[in-house]
């Protein structure tokens, strides 16, 4: 196919690596097709999904369904996320060779509900995950301090949005990095931060790369570009795990994402309906909000007004996520957008952002409004059109393919494998082969 580019910027396709398409299990809020569609049109050419679906994708049997579903809608390719809790860790092996691109452990209470496995149990998962290479992404939310608070504000009757900001200090995320990067270092297992939103969970971030860790992050736009100020003016929609923080937390986070110690953007696309958004009560509003149409024209504002170069933005948007996942596309090298993963983009397209012009089906977002600068135009996914000149190609639903077939990760060095467990597994065995 031919296309006059004239005038555009040829990128590599965004690898978002942090959405949730909600299929199965919640179709209302977004499913394959609607997600893709929103990710072909924002640029974005690889997107990794997360676990919380119905039911969550904690065995060989609910990863294989998920493939089946995302196989036949996709437009653009994905990887799926296998759940690591308290009742999956037996399942990691048998979810590795069922395909999965990594493992998502909840440690706090989030959007589905999913139970945080005990300090105990996440030593065990990462012991395990550690031997097959997998990078282990993590909520990192303390659970219980969350419930302790979120129980105080409600008795005091509090329902407004800046009482979700107070049930989550940023302590909150402090406690939960530093626990899950010495849980990683002893054993050895990579680990990946998901939505950094405070200026404070930096330092144990950068402590524990600085001791060795394999250990990566992430921020999305929503924490560089809105802040408690938005509060008053979108209420319940700007309600999001973790919480849009204090103005003053965005210039770290920029610094971050210059100095290398915030590796990546993602966006942690999280659709909800108009309805489930605007509930009086914040306790009872969805969290999350759609963003993984909007990350590149956000972030190429960014890089319009001197915020960061394009080079930089192409690192955090797609170099790095190929990287810390090890995607391969041709054999021994990392060239993000080497298959022909590409998104042509006018940077000089200044537009307004339209929540009812989303492709997504949640139409509600804070970013309603938005002027912007950076248009995705047409975007390719290994070689074919799946958005042209605005407007997806109907063909091309199905043609996203799971990437865990290109991503080559060896086994971590594993550390201080936990002995008394071995012990324990190994008599065990011994019993059952002398019976
Ligand atoms: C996410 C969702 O809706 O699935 N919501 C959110 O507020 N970020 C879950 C999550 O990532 O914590
Ligand atoms: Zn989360
Ligand atoms: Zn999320």
């Amino acid at each position: 196919e031919v296309v006059d580019a004239t005038g555009l910027h040829i990128l590599p396709g965004a690898i978002d690596v942090h959405v949730h398409f909600r299929d199965p299990g919640y179709p209302h809020k977004e499913d394959w097709a609607s997600g893709t569609a929103a990710a072909a049109f924002g640029g974005v050419t690889t997107v990794f999904d997360m676990p919380n679906t119905i039911p969550p994708t904690g065995t060989a049997d609910i990863l294989a369904a998920k493939h089946a579903i995302a196989s036949s809608k996709a437009h653009v390719d994905y990887g799926l996320y296998g759940l690591l809790g308290e009742d999956t860790i037996d399942a990691v092996p048998a979810l590795v060779e069922g395909g999965v691109i990594g493992f998502k452990c909840y440690m706090g209470n989030t959007f589905g509900k999913i139970p945080s496995p005990s300090t105990g149990a996440m030593l065990e998962a990462f012991e395990v995950v550690a031997k097959t290479g997998k990078r282990v992404s993590l909520h990192a939310e303390t659970n219980s301090i969350m419930e302790r608070r979120e129980t105080r504000l409600r008795a005091a009757g509090r329902t407004d949005p800046l009482a979700h900001l107070a049930s989550r200090p940023a302590v909150v995320a402090i406690e939960a990095v530093s626990r899950a990067a010495i849980l990683a270092e002893w054993t050895g297992a990579r680990i990946h931060i998901l939505h950094i939103s405070s200026a404070d969970e930096l330092r144990p971030l950068r402590e524990a790369k600085a001791r060795g860790v394999d250990i990566t992050g992430e921020t999305g736009p929503h924490y560089l570009m809105l802040s408690a100020d938005d509060y008053a003016k979108f209420g319940g929609i700007i309600r999001v795990n973790p919480p849009v923080r204090e103005k003053h937390n965005q210039e770290p986070l920029w610094a971050a994402l210059a100095d290398g110690t915030i590796d990546m953007v993602a966006t942690d696309h999280a659709p909800h309906t108009p309805e489930e958004k605007t509930r009086n009560d914040i306790w009872t509003v969805d969290c999350g909000f759609p963003g993984v149409e909007l990350q590149m024209p956000l972030m190429l504002t960014a890089v319009s007004e001197g915020r960061l170069s394009i080079s930089d933005y192409v690192r955090l948007s797609a170099a790095n996520p190929a990287k810390v996942w090890g995607l391969y596309p041709r054999k021994g090298t990392i060239q993000p957008g080497a298959d022909a993963d590409l998104a042509l983009v006018d940077l000089g397209k200044s537009w307004t952002v339209d929540d009812a012009k989303l492709q997504s089906r949640s139409k509600i977002s804070p970013w309603h409004g938005r002027p912007v600068k950076g248009l995705p135009v047409h975007t390719i996914v290994r070689g074919k059109f799946v958005m042209r000149d605005r407007v997806l190609n109907a063909d091309a639903r199905g043609w996203g393919r799971s990437v865990h077939a290109i991503q080559e990760m060896p086994p971590a060095v594993v550390c201080n494998a936990d002995q008394t467990m071995q012990a324990v597994t190994q008599a065990g065995v011994s019993k059952g082969q002398a019976a």
